[in-house]
């Protein structure tokens, strides 16, 4: 472990925040406590649909994410906030092990996804991601017809018998992503016809046709216009009655509205976790404090 990158505290004084009186000590204490830092607030949840334990992550010598303990409910939201390269897209990248497209990358620690490790060997990749599915922060459709973009997933997975069935899978998943009535007389028309909003939300209805049982989606709307981001918003609502999700966002705002519990990172460590509410308004963290009130970010 490397001392040079643990918590700044000539950043967090620059921003005003008070500086721990003993930042040495407080640091040593906190490797004795079995990581670089402790997170404050309940990182457990009964029952939950992934458990991540003491997970790093390295690009080569970089230590990107510090001993990261967390679980994800089900039929959740789970905002995941913090500064400019504080690890969230890293630590979302390990979900579905996206990370390992990073020939740099390396991730230790433990990730169960329904108690099953997904780092496991035996585990297959293609069949993961299908579990957990990923939405990007530029909507990122297939150079192909709607239609081909939602039927895509369905097909290289069996999931339809026929072409009944196909359609049918495509209808539906159009349908739950609030696209089928904006959509269903050009299906053959290709993707890239559609607006920016209508792309993203033909990303999750692609997403979502392959059964996922948990959705990533990393700054799905920095790319949206606000009536587009709203859209968006509401399928997020409606779609954590099914699926867990979790959403790296730069938006406190958003975070507030579409999510149940709030993490904080910052400079690769799990600074605070807990219910939206409380972390936006009764912070325990003076990191988790000072980055909500707008002191850095
Ligand atoms: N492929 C990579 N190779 C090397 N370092 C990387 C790579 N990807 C990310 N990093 C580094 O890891 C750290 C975390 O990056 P990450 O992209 O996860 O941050 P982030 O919180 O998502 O930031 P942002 O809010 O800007 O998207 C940063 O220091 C970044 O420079
Ligand atoms: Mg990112």
């Amino acid at each position: 472990m490397n001392d040079s990158a643990t918590l700044d505290e000539s950043r967090i004084r620059s921003a005003g925040a008070e500086p721990h009186a003993d930042a040495p000590r407080a640091r040593a204490a906190e490797r004795l406590a079995g990581g670089e830092f402790s997170t404050v607030g309940d990182v457990t949840v009964p029952d939950p649909i992934f458990s991540c334990r003491h997970v790093n992550v390295y690009y080569g010598e970089k230590h990107a994410i510090r001993d990261v303990s967390i679980d994800i409910a089900r039929q959740e939201v789970l905002a995941m906030i913090g500064p400019s390269g504080c690890g969230k897209s890293t630590f979302l990248r390990c979900l579905n092990r996206m990370n390992d497209t990073i020939p740099s990358a390396r991730v230790t620690g433990s990730i169960l996804l329904d108690g099953r490790d997904i780092y496991d060997r035996k585990q297959d990749v293609v069949q993961l991601r299908a579990r957990v599915g990923m939405v990007f922060q530029k909507p990122n459709p297939f150079p192909k017809s709607i239609y081909e973009n939602v039927a895509y997933g369905p097909r290289i997975h069996g999931l339809a018998a026929d072409r009944v069935e196909l359609d049918e899978i495509v209808h539906t998943s159009l349908q739950r992503a609030g696209l089928w009535d904006e959509v269903k007389d050009r299906l053959s028309q290709p993707a890239t016809s559609l607006s920016g909003g209508q792309q993203q939300r033909l990303c999750i209805a692609r997403t979502i046709a392959v059964n996922p049982e948990v959705i990533l989606m990393d700054e799905p709307c920095s790319a949206l216009d606000p009536i587009a981001t709203a859209r968006i918003e509401d399928l997020i609502d409606e779609l954590r009655a099914t699926y867990a999700i979790v959403i790296v966002t730069h938006s406190m705002q958003q975070a507030a509205r579409v999510s149940q519990r709030t993490a904080y990172f910052h400079l690769g460590s799990l600074v605070e976790v807990g219910p939206t509410e409380r972390i936006f308004t009764n912070p325990r963290h003076r990191l988790t404090e000072a980055y909500i009130t707008g002191r850095f970010g």
